[in-house]
């Protein structure tokens, strides 16, 4: 398995910085809307510079690979609401990066990531570099209440100069209507009910 695991990523100070951070996106954002097949509120978040930079800067040195760049990052809170509970299948990504680097923002539960068959922690300013195109990932039975929550980032990191950037690019130059509606549509790909998710592309084409 080519995913692996960080504990305390980040130092205090950067830590403090990026959750504040996504917790004023999460208040602020009018589209961090809930996704009840996922049992999860998400949306796309950007970073400022300093924030990004921080956040490349682990990624460059952790993985050893010096050109990364971000081509998108979800923001996510999973939560349940009314009937809908959050769940996982078992799924590998149809989406092409490097690694997906999932950050535990904040968590009051103990709810890890299943990567072929071993079970890796989600605690909070931790962080697994997922081979998620490669490895095959879930999560186990939702053990939460009502009142428990995950906040997790998933940073999509790709190399620099990579084509889709220039696709990412595009995307995000579309006027907010249009972009609204195409990520409506097309983003996430809901692996719980297409777990063979592999074999669907998303639109912007193969990489
Ligand atoms: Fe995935």
């Amino acid at each position: 398995m080519k995913s692996f695991y960080v504990e305390n990523i980040f130092d205090e100070e950067t830590y403090i910085l990026i959750k504040d951070y996504v917790y004023s996106h999460m208040e602020t954002s009018d589209d961090f809307n809930y996704a009840p097949y996922y049992g999860r509120y998400w949306n796309l978040i950007d970073f400022p510079d300093h924030l990004q930079h921080k956040i490349l800067d682990k990624a460059k040195k952790e993985t050893g690979i010096p050109d990364l760049d971000i081509a998108y990052t979800q923001c996510i809170k999973y939560k349940k609401e009314g009937d809908s509970i959050p769940r996982l299948d078992n799924h590998i990504d149809n989406f092409y990066a490097v690694y997906t680097l999932d950050i535990t923002i904040e968590t009051t539960l103990d709810w890890p990531l299943t990567i072929e068959d071993t079970n890796v922690s989600c605690k909070d300013n931790s962080a697994i570099f997922l081979k998620g195109d490669e490895d095959f990932h879930s999560r186990p039975e939702y053990p939460g209440t009502d009142d428990d929550y995950m906040i997790m980032l998933y940073v999509n990191l790709v190399p620099q100069d990579h084509p889709i950037m220039r696709d990412v690019e595009k995307l995000k130059a579309l006027s907010k209507p249009i972009k609204d509606a195409f990520l409506k549509t097309v983003i996430p790909n809901n692996v719980n009910r297409n777990a063979g998710s592999k074999t669907k592309k998303l639109p912007w084409g193969n990489y």
